[in-house]
């Protein structure tokens, strides 16, 4: 707060909640972000390793990530990244990991609302979406890591997401949720994820929630060929869901599952 009205003199930037919420965000993000990426939960490295063609980041802050990936294989990436703050650190760290003129960084949300317009702007949707949706799939891949926890409306927006992918695509996620207390989890830890969300969690945290059903999201939003999930940390206060997504080939020939088990 102090920042936005003695250091960029915009005090009317106090009622924007959402400004400020991204503003604090990327600057705890700006100090603590490659430190709480060196390590990430099950297979996340080499499942955005694999990544190839045309790709869809979600959230992907200062780009921390993109060096887990591999540019050889990759046409194109669309980042979708809300916090302006954030930006001139993920630009740098594109370039510094190889992507050049391939990476695409968009000042927008994942939310249909906010992506459509985006991806429309940047040209890689001839449509500007019917309601907010695309019809058509546009990407083989769309990479959340740490993103969909505080996304707005996630069901709608996962949905969204899910339109975005081509038939035989793929999604790679790797998303804290709500403890699984009913098969592996356990109830202290999901009492502790609401005692910290009644303590203003959300708040601090940028509007990250630790309460998100997004395993059902997920299977909900659509048809998959492949569906493989599991929990990292299933007993903790902050479990994770790692693994990979493709959805259902309609009409092609083979499936991204197929291709690559052959
Ligand atoms: C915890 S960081 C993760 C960054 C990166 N994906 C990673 O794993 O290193 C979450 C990112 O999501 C972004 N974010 C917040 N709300 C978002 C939204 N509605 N749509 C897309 N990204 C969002 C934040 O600005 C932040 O950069």
């Amino acid at each position: 707060m102090f920042e936005v009205v003695f250091h960029d003199w915009r005090p009317f930037s106090l009622f924007n909640i959402t400004e400020l919420r991204f503003k604090g965000f990327a600057r705890l993000w700006k100090k603590n972000g490659e430190a709480m990426s060196s390590e990430m939960p099950g297979p996340t490295f080499s499942l955005l390793a694999q990544c190839k063609g045309v790709v869809l980041d979600i959230g992907s802050g200062s780009g921390v990530m993109l060096s887990h990936f591999n540019p050889d294989l990759i046409t194109a990436v669309y980042s979708a990244e809300p916090a302006g703050d954030l930006h001139p650190e993920l630009l740098k760290n594109a370039e510094k990991w190889g992507f050049g003129s391939k990476f695409h960084a968009m000042l927008c949300g994942a939310e249909p609302e906010s992506l459509i317009p985006a991806l429309h702007k940047s040209g890689i949707l001839d449509i500007s979406g019917k309601g907010g949706v695309a019809s058509d799939g546009v990407f083989d891949e769309i990479c959340c890591t740490r993103v969909l926890c505080g996304v707005p409306h996630p069901e709608q927006t996962i949905k969204g997401l899910y339109a975005l992918l081509k038939p035989g695509g793929r999604m790679v996620i790797c998303e804290h949720v709500a403890n699984p207390w009913r098969t592996e989890g356990r109830v202290a830890a999901r009492c502790m994820q609401l005692v910290y969300t009644i303590l203003g969690w959300p708040f601090f945290m940028g509007g990250c929630e630790l309460q998100r059903h997004t395993p059902d999201f997920l299977r909900d939003a659509g048809e998959w060929d492949k569906f493989d999930l599991k929990y990292y940390g299933p007993k903790d206060c902050i479990p994770f869901i790692v693994g990979e997504l493709i959805k259902k080939n309609g009409s092609l020939e083979k499936s991204y599952a197929e291709a690559v088990k052959e």
